[in-house]
């Protein structure tokens, strides 16, 4: 099994990515002018302008690029502009209890509840103590989404008898989940702080309490917890989120995978339990990643979800409901219960950010559902933000993350969109509902994309991360790509995608045309929006799309933000804007590869409707302001067969952190395909010819210690 980025299609529904196309009252001129209107432009103000020297919401514009564009690159390396260190801070098999033995990297070690895990994905700094601003001691919150198996044993996975060995399932599994590592700078050199008392990793075995809707509602029910409201783990662990009172969300994206399910389990379950299932990737005769549930004991078994017993309470035929959500870890407090959160529906999880909080206004949260074909979210408090609760936890959490509207995005041909709630006995969730009979809040958040299928959202190219301008609480999400062939990241399946305004292009991957066989969005684009009156929890919105990834040698149809050598991208994933308002994005890539590794670029962002109208083949669609090589530049390029994904960064701006994920993920142990990283810890050299490539954080510095990129 292989832990590629497996994001199977199950949106079947039958609402095109731009169905019901209403006419709006609207014309793209008013809409992109709506926010500047005398009302709004005051109410904006208060939102997130302040920041903003020239007050007209382009709060990015006094941001310069300070660096020289670093070069395409298929080295086994890490390149950072001139001037710039990066050093490896935090591999694969690190230890991170007093005691635990350096990492021999020869499959040898075990004990990963103690050791960082694989696949670092996303991250974010916490300063110690709480509340502070402090730039060289802090909490590291990482994701371990995934495994490279191949690496991780003395030679590769084994299975006797038809059984995984226990002990190889324990090491799979506790390589996923989180990391929480209190790391200090000593010297100008960032460490690990190996004995701190923070130190923990979060694994698919940790208890976890199920919150919100889903707590206690049925579905929910297992052997495990007759009363549904607990459960034990997270996988998958994507992008994250950290929330304006203090504490870490991560997030599960391609948990489905893991689970078992066998041929003829449709028999015992009702058609709609059916239709949930399949809707989520979990149609009978799943074997699930990796064999795990072949070993012998109850927590590997409980991942095989066929129904076994009399009742749920006998069984584990619920345990995939308890996967698909948002969890909150409070990093402070090593000894909390991680929560999952579920009025944030469930979902194949990519990441989750806030918006900018004003006291006594809702909290707004976006997050992103990758595989192709679904959809991007919002969810909107009942409570009001108090700004006593900057520093409140998980008792915060409760406050705001137990109760409030999940919405799904519509993205109109005009460049409007709206958010469509997501509520029980509402746009037609209820028991009549023909996709899901809707019996409850829970069943709608546990349904989630089925709710979404219902109502007529925008079916969209693989959401990605999102990120929220500091300066002037504008949106971007990645839509890293559609592509349907070989030769990009997308799964299976031939022929054209179906294109509307925010998903405008399908072409060929090979010449770039627009006329040849069709394969997808191929290289993917970045969108983005301003909620309408500057108000977070608006319920429609403006769009237009920020950049169009794509080859520098592609045509005007394609390169259609016209990207250079040295700003031209694939595949954008991660994304990041830093608290400077400088945004970052991060690729995983398949469709540019042969040029040059996966990187991490730097932008100076505008604001929605900058730039104009454009048509792209026949379809007509909306594009930001075209940059410029002082507004987007290539900051790094990672080793090989590696993604670049999470980021953060000291309150200082001085040190930025990044993850490399799954170097030379296309080999195995006995030949390695990457062997980065160097025993040195210097992130910019090879390593050593046959050693095996471990994911790491590295830390980047620029050499007379100023701000980083600017
Ligand atoms: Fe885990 Fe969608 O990337
Ligand atoms: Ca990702
Ligand atoms: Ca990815």
């Amino acid at each position: 099994m292989s832990h590629a980025d497996d994001e199977p299609v199950t949106n079947f529904s039958t609402n095109p990515h731009m169905t019901d196309i209403l006419a709006s009252r609207l014309s793209r001129r008013q809409a992109l002018l709506g926010g500047l209107s005398a009302t709004t432009a005051a109410m904006f103000g208060s939102f997130g302008v302040s920041g903003c020297s020239n007050g007209d919401g382009d709060g990015s514009s006094t941001l310069k690029l300070g660096f020289d564009p670093v070069a395409h690159s298929l080295a086994d390396m890490v390149s950072v502009p001139s001037g710039y260190s990066a050093a490896v801070l935090y591999a694969l098999g690190d230890p991170i209890k007093a005691g635990v033995g350096a990492y021999t990297n020869t499959g040898l070690d075990a004990n990963f509840e103690s050791r960082a895990g694989d696949h670092h994905d996303g991250m974010h700094y916490f300063p110690l103590p709480l509340g502070s601003q402090t730039s060289d001691n802090g909490l590291l919150c990482l994701n371990h989404e995934n495994i490279s198996e191949a690496y991780l044993h003395i030679a590769g996975p084994t299975t006797a008898n038809g059984a995984r060995p226990q002990a190889e399932v324990l090491k799979e599994m506790n390589c996923h989940g989180v990391s929480v590592v209190e790391i200090r700078k000593t010297g100008g050199v960032w460490s690990v702080v190996q004995d701190s008392a923070y130190n923990r990793r979060v694994t698919p075995f940790t208890e976890m309490e199920l919150h919100g809707p889903l707590a206690g509602s049925g579905f929910a029910t297992t052997k495990y917890s007759p009363t549904g409201t607990v459960t034990r783990g997270t996988l998958n662990n994507c992008a994250n989120g950290y929330t304006p009172w203090g504490t870490y969300l991560t997030c599960e994206e391609n948990w489905a995978g893991y689970f078992k399910r066998a041929e003829g389990d449709d028999a015992n379950r009702n058609g709609a339990d059916n239709a949930l299932l399949a809707r989520y990737g979990i149609s009978p005769g799943r074997s699930g990643n990796y064999g795990w549930t072949t070993a012998s004991g109850d927590q590997f078994q409980r991942l095989d979800i066929t129904v076994t017993g009399a009742s749920a309470s006998d069984d584990y035929r619920n345990e995939a409901y308890t996967y698909g959500w948002i969890v909150e870890i409070d990093p402070y407090h090593p000894e909390s219960t991680p929560r999952k959160r579920s009025a944030l529906g469930r979902l194949g999880h990519e990441g989750c950010v806030f918006g900018p909080v004003k006291a006594g206004e809702p909290v707004v949260a976006y997050t992103g559902d990758d595989s192709r074909n679904e959809y991007i979210y919002k969810y909107v408090s009942n409570a009001n933000w108090d700004p006593a609760d900057a520093n409140g936890g998980l008792a915060a959490g409760d406050k705001y993350l137990n109760d409030g509207t999940l919405y799904v995005a519509k993205f109109n041909e005009n460049g409007t969109g709206e958010w469509i709630a997501l509520v029980y006995q509402s746009n037609g969730l209820d028991e009549t509902n023909a996709l899901y009979p809707f019996g409850s809040q829970a069943a709608v958040m546990v349904g989630a994309r089925l709710a979404a299928d219902s109502v007529g959202a925008t079916k969209m190219d693989r959401p990605e991360w999102g990120a929220v301008n500091p300066k002037n609480g504008e949106v971007y999400f990645t839509l890293t790509n559609s592509s349907s062939s070989s030769s990009g990241r997308g799964q299976g399946g031939s022929g054209s995608q179906p294109v509307d305004a925010a998903n405008p292009r399908s072409y060929d991957a090979t010449t770039g045309s627009l006329s040849d066989s069709l394969d997808g969005n191929v290289n993917g684009h970045i969108i983005r929006w301003r909620e309408d009156g500057g108000m977070a929890s608006a319920t429609t919105f403006a769009w237009d799309i920020f950049l169009f990834g794509s080859r520098s040698s592609y045509g005007a149809q394609i390169n259609a933000s016209q990207l250079t050598d040295d700003n031209d991208f694939s595949s954008p994933d991660g994304l990041w804007f830093d608290p400077r308002g400088l945004l970052w994005i991060q690729t995983d890539d398949g469709a540019y590869t042969d040029t040059t590794n996966c990187m991490m670029l730097a932008a100076v962002a505008g604001k929605v409707g900058d730039g104009g109208e454009i048509t792209l083949g026949s379809q007509k669609t909306y594009i930001g302001a075209l940059p410029s090589e002082d507004s987007l530049r290539r900051f790094l390029v990672g080793p090989k067969e590696c993604e670049i994904t999470g980021i953060t960064m000291t309150p200082d701006g001085r040190s930025l952190f990044v993850n490399i994920q799954h170097p030379g993920e296309k080999g195995g142990a006995a030949a390695p395909t990457s062997n980065w990283p160097s025993a040195t810890g210097d992130a910019t050299v090879t390593g050593t010819p046959g050693a095996r490539p471990r994911s790491a954080t590295i830390v980047i510095t620029r050499d007379d210690g100023g701000a980083i990129a600017l």
